[in-house]
This record gives C-alpha cells, structure tokens and sequence, in this order.
C-alpha cells in the first residue's frame, strides 16, 4: 500500500480547514467578549462621568478636560467624551473634535428613544467605538453624552489569537493526524500485510508456511478463521483435481460405448466373428426347469462384454445338457438372455470328439504343456486326431458363417484351436485372423516335448496377429518358432515371415469390464465379514477370499498350507481369520483335476481339524459353481484376496478383486507366476511355493493399516480402469485393421 502526495495534500488541506473552523469559532467569541466589555465599561464610566458637576455646570474648563483625559485614556483607551446639547456638541476633549460628525444622528436618536447604544466607526485607520448615552440634568434638559474608545486594539487581540490559535490548532490536528497515520501504518497496515501474507500462502497451497505464521495479536481469531478456511479449501482443491484428472483420464478411458463406435468406425459393415471352445451361456436343466448358467472362464468374463458392447457372432461348443432345446434351426440364439445384443452359435460335439479334443488334446496335452505346473503333459496319438478333427470341424462352421462377408474378421480363442487360423486362411485368404492364447507360452525346451509342435505353430501362424498376455510368453513363441519351423522370425518388430506370408506376434494383457462408473461408484456400508460367515456357522471377524475352478494349475493346495502355516507362527489368528476357497470343480473326467479335488478337499479337512474350535474353523470351502452375484459378497468383504497360482496366463480373479473395491480397501496376495503380477503392483507379491513368505503374507496383509491399504489399492484400480477390457479390444482390433489386406 502506498502513501501518494495527494494523501498527503489532501490531509494538510482536511487538517487546516478543521484549524480554521476551530479558530474562527473561538475568534467569533473572543471579538464578541471585548465588545461587551468594552460595551459595560463605556457604559460605566458614561454612567460616572453623567454625574459629574462639570457637565452639571455645562463649562468648559480646560484644566479639569485635561486631568480627565489623561486619566481616562490612561485606564481604558478612552479618547475622549462630547455633550451634545441644544443641537451642538460641546467637546471636553480636542481629540474628540474629529469624530464629532459621525455623533449627531446617533445623539439625537438617543435622547429621542431615551436609551444608550454603542456603534463602531472606522476613521483615520482607527476603529472608534462610541457610546451615546441620554442624560437629563435638571439645568441642562435633552442633553446626551457620546463617549469615544479606541477599540483598534480587539482588531489587534483579535488578529494575534487568530494566528496563534490557527497555528496551534493546526500543530495539534496535524499531530492526531500524524498518529493516527502511524497507527494505521503499524498497527492496521501491519496487520493487513499480514493477512496479505496469509492470503498469499493460501493462494500458492503453501499451508505449512501459514501454520508456521506466528500468532496475529488481536486478529488471532481472524487467523485462526483462515487457517481453517485454507484448510478447507486446500481439500476441496485436492477433491477438484481429482475429479479433474478423472475427467481428463475419463476421456481417454475405454467404455462400450466408444469401444462400439471405434469398430463402427473402422470395421464398417463387417460382423466380428469371435470362436471359442467355452461357450458364454450354458443353458442345463435344473429339475423341470432350464437354467441359464455362464460358466467360470476368465476368457468369458473378458470377451463376453466385446460382444455385448459390439454385437457380432460367437461361435462355440454347445456343452449344456439344455442347449440344444434353446437354439434356432441354424443352432443360433440371441445372448445375453432378456439382453440380448449378439448372436451365439453353438457347435456341435460328440462325446468322443469332447474326450479327446477338449479332454485330451487341449486338457491333458496342450494346457500342462504351456503351464509350467511340474503336471507331466500326455500326447496321445488319437487326441491329436480328434484335435485336428474338431478344429476343422470349426473352421466349416466359421467359413460357413463368412461366406457372405468381404474381408472378414475372425478372433480366434485359446488354444483348443491352434490350427483354425491355417484352416480358414487355406480358404478365405482376405479373412483377416488373429488368435489370442489365453495360457502361458513356456520357454522353447519345453515346449519341443510336444510331438506336433511343428503343426500347432503353423496352424497358428496362419493368422495375421497371434496374441499373447506378456511380453514374456511372445519372445518364448518367437524362440520356439525360430527353434522349430523353417521361418524367418524378426525379432526387432515381433513378427514371423513364412513364405509371402507375415504373422505379427504382441503382447495385450487382458481385462476385465471397469470403466469410470464403476471406478466412481460408492460402496456405502459393507456388510462385516463376521455376517457373511455367520452364514455359514463360523464366528470370525477377518476373512480371506480365494476363487477359482479347482486346477493344479491355481495353488490351491500351496494357499492351503500358507494358511496353516499362518495359524502355526501367529496362533493368536485362531478363532478370529477364516479362509474361503471357493472353487468350481472343473474337467474333473481327467484324473489330475479329479485328484486335485479331492487333494483340496482332504487339505481342508486335516487342518480344519488341526486348528478347529467350537464355532470356528480355518478354511470355508465352497467347492460348487458360484455365479458372479454370488460371489460378490465375498470379493466385498473379505479382508484379503489370494491368488497364488503356479503359473498364470493373467488371472482376471486378481482384476476382479480389485474391481469391487471402491472403497479403495483390502490387499491382495498376488502369485508373481501371473501375468497380472506385471501390472497390479499395489499387491503383495508372493511366490506360491515359499510356504513361509505366503504365512507371513496373510499377517501383513490382515495387518496392514488402511491407510497403507489404499494407495496400493488406488493405483490398481486405476491401472485396470486404464487398461480394461475395452481397450484391450480396441487395441487388438486396431492391430488386425492395420493388417487387413
Ligand atoms: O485360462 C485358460 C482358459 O481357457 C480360460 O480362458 C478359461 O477361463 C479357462 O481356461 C476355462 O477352462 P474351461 O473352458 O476348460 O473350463
């Protein structure tokens, strides 16, 4: 703030007018007291001299004039006095001689209205005052008396006070001035700056300056206010940049809606042709009833939102017992039931074509093979055979489907059909095909154990694009194609070239459907987990949570013994944590699955009987097929999710966990033999053969303060929001656009 000479000015100017208003009035009162003084002397002394004998007597006598004079002018600056009598004036002075003239109208009156008056004259640079008073002597009858006073000395008194008083009212004002201008300057302005400075800090965010502010004097409530007020704000700022950041990330965030759009956009006119082995609606019978169940895949859970989100053609094995009653004549149905936005057709397959394509090929060949779970993989002659037969079987069914269409698209899923890109390339050379392989690739070594590794990547490189979850499992394919088939692998730009023939090899690590609704939506109050396994006759009030088909392949039984592990080391968890597997029993016709049922079973029996109490046991197992609803409940409240799989393409159970915590709690023990290891960082990681890292784990992870909780828990929900699903789609398709011929 600034002082400028016009301030300055204009307070002199303030400061003088207030001094001369002051002086005037005081002047105005002083001029008026000496005249009424002045008044009451004359009158006195025209009173003494009216009974004196020399105007009895009406003489002049010079002697006497003289002696009167002088000590009258001596006391009162009287001049003189004149008797004014038969129309003449008979001065008793010669100095009063010269203002004779001014007396007569005003003595004349005097006698008239028999009363005294004064009246002030101006002559020769003097301010006469003289006092008419009537005096009727017996001798001298309508005589007056005019009484002269030099009253040039109030003009003077007056002048003197009038300067003296304007200075010293002046002096005096401009103090008060000056002080309340220091006043202002330190105490106010001080204090304002201060409050500038606070402002200031608010402004910049820097809040921690502020606190360290030292207190305010008497705004020290003000600050107080402030600080509040700051703080307040410094939130509301945190929660707008936030939903700023989600706005802007929300704009680069796929959903359906764009996902659809896109393949509008760059696929016009064309129908998405997906192929599966798992069907992504099984319809069974149920009593008298036909139910509609969609089965635990990860790849349905992945692909089926593309589908809905998109419409298009899935075509897949028809393996419910009710499915053949719920088809059209083309053995096609519209999906999802009462929702329906795509089409599924659903293939065929005898027993025997199940046991040794789906079983055998795929199951006991095939998936050991890829995972690395020491599950010895079995190549039988006649799997193989029925490999072939019912991959070709698909591939009529898919030709049959795009025999209309120009350059159509195909995705390929998994690897019970390795060979159907080759197949439908043989036929449709403008198809556009890419396959992606939902399980590991192993390293090259292992892989060469299968005696039709040369077929199985040729039917495979059949197609434009082969698709992986990591870029692991694309340089172990790379390696085994160099290894094994006569190719040229480019390894700078991930590709296989056969002949005229490209095939790009990339990484798109799958996901699962969560776009910025569901990241934004509030839980509100979860249920304890005490109620859920109340439910179930258990009293504990922290729970752990673990979902999967039962497979060798998922370290059910390796969790199994962390959590007995856990139990041994920190026995005060007794009675207070309780495990729930829930697991649906899969593929359970070949002996491994059936062996690991039982395995999982018997685990959870022996050391529930271990550690069990009255209403208390360690491991819930839930060993039956679970529907997404069901299991929400448990994803919700469960202190902790494990998954420790041996080996994992990407594992959506992790993604899925995370999801549907939108309170931003819980922690995750993540296997690092996942693919979702790569991105899901906020997890604990653990390796699912250490038994006493997983024990220690499960403490960390029931210990762990929420506040630690949820920063960890943030950014994986944030990097699946990122990457989900639809992005994942988008990706691929983009990929296989940029490919079409
Ligand atoms: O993990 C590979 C995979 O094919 C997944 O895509 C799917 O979740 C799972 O196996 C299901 O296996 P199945 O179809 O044999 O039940």
């Amino acid at each position: 703030m600034k002082i400028n000479l016009s301030y300055i000015l204009s307070a002199i100017l303030a400061v003088a007018l207030v001094a001369a208003l002051f002086s005037f009035f005081e002047i105005s009162g002083e001029k008026a007291r000496l005249r009424n003084e002045l008044m009451n002397r004359s009158s006195l002394i025209a009173g003494e001299l009216g009974s004196m004998p020399i105007i009895d007597s009406g003489l002049f006598n010079v002697a006497s004039q003289v002696r009167f004079s002088d000590s009258l002018s001596n006391r009162y600056n009287i001049i003189g006095f004149a008797l004014y009598h038969d129309n003449h004036f008979v001065p008793y002075s010669h100095s009063v001689e010269p203002y004779l003239e001014y007396s007569a109208d005003y003595a004349y009156q005097s006698i008239i209205a028999d009363s005294s008056f004064g009246v002030y004259f101006k002559t020769g640079g003097r301010n006469i005052y003289q006092y008419v008073m009537p005096c009727q002597k017996e001798a001298i009858a309508k005589n007056a008396l005019v009484l002269y006073s030099d009253a040039s000395y109030i003009s003077k008194i007056v002048r003197r006070i009038s300067v003296e008083n304007f200075f010293r009212l002046f002096i005096q004002i401009l103090l008060v001035v000056v002080l309340i201008g220091l006043l202002i300057r330190w105490g106010v302005y001080r204090q304002i700056n201060t409050i500038v400075n606070w402002v200031r800090d608010i402004r910049d965010g820097s809040l921690e300056k502020l606190r360290e502010q030292s207190p305010a004097g008497f705004l020290e409530p003000l600050q107080r206010e402030v600080t509040n007020i700051a703080f307040a704000m410094q939130e509301a700022r945190a929660v707008a940049e936030e939903e700023a950041r989600l706005r802007t990330e929300g704009e680069a965030i796929w959903t359906p809606d764009r996902l659809r759009e896109e393949i509008r956009k760059v696929l016009p006119d064309k129908t998405l042709v997906v192929v599966s082995n798992r069907e992504p609606y099984m319809h069974v019978h149920s009593g008298k009833e036909i139910k509609c169940i969609v089965p635990a895949s990860g790849m349905v859970t992945a692909v089926e939102p593309i589908l809905k989100a998109c419409g298009g053609l899935w075509i897949a094995s028809g393996t419910g017992d009710a499915d053949k009653e719920t088809v059209d004549k083309q053995n096609k149905l519209a999906v999802p039931p009462n929702e329906e936005s795509y089409i599924l057709k659903r293939v065929w397959i005898s027993k025997e074509e199940e046991n040794h394509f789906y079983y055998g090929f795929s199951n006991e060949g095939i998936w050991p093979l890829c995972h690395i779970a020491h599950n010895r993989p079995v190549f039988r002659k006649k799997d193989w055979d029925f490999y072939k037969r019912v991959n070709g079987k698909f591939a009529k069914a898919v030709l049959e489907e795009i025999k209309g269409e120009e350059q159509p698209f195909v995705l390929v899923q998994d690897y019970h059909f390795a060979l159907l890109p080759e197949l439908i390339k043989k036929e449709r050379p403008d198809a556009t095909i890419a396959i992606f392989w939902h399980i590991p690739w192993p390293n090259p070594e292992s892989f060469s154990i299968c005696p039709w590794q040369s077929e199985i990547l040729l039917g495979m490189l059949g197609s434009d694009l082969v698709g992986f979850h990591t870029p692991y499992f694309c340089y172990n394919f790379l390696e085994t194609v160099n290894n094994t088939i006569d190719s040229r692998v480019i390894r700078e730009n991930l590709s296989v070239r056969i002949k005229d023939r490209t095939t790009l090899v990339r990484p798109f690590p799958i996901s699962i459907s969560f776009t910025m609704k569901d990241y934004e939506k509030k839980d509100g109050k979860i249920p304890p987990a005490s109620d859920l396994l109340a439910k179930y006759g258990i009293k504990a009030s922290l729970m752990g949570i673990g979902v999967e088909r039962i497979d060798y392949t998922k370290g059910i039984i390796e969790r199994f013994l962390a959590t007995e592990r856990f139990f041994e080391k920190y026995p005060e968890y007794q009675g207070r944590f309780t495990f729930v597997q829930i697991g649906a029993p899969s593929r359970t016709r070949i002996k491994s699955y059936s062996d690991i049922v039982e395995a999982v079973e018997s685990e959870a029996s022996r050391i529930n009987l271990k550690f069990k109490l009255k209403d208390w046991k360690p491991i819930l197992l839930l060993a039956y097929h679970h529907s997404h609803d069901e299991i929400m409940p448990f994803y919700k409240s469960a202190n902790l999710c494990m998954v420790t799989s041996l080996h994992d393409g990407m594992n959506l159970v992790a993604k899925e966990f995370v999801a549907a915590r939108n309170n931003n709690d819980g922690v995750l023990i993540l296997s690092r033999f996942t693919g979702a290891s790569h991105e899901l960082t906020g997890a604990i990681i653990v390796n699912p053969y250490n038994t006493e890292q997983m024990a220690d784990a499960i403490k960390t992870a029931i210990e762990m303060p929420r506040k630690e909780q949820q920063p960890r828990m943030k950014q994986m929900r944030q990097s699946i929001l990122e990457h989900n699903i639809y992005s994942w789609a988008a990706n691929l398709i983009k990929t296989m656009v940029y490919l079409q011929r």
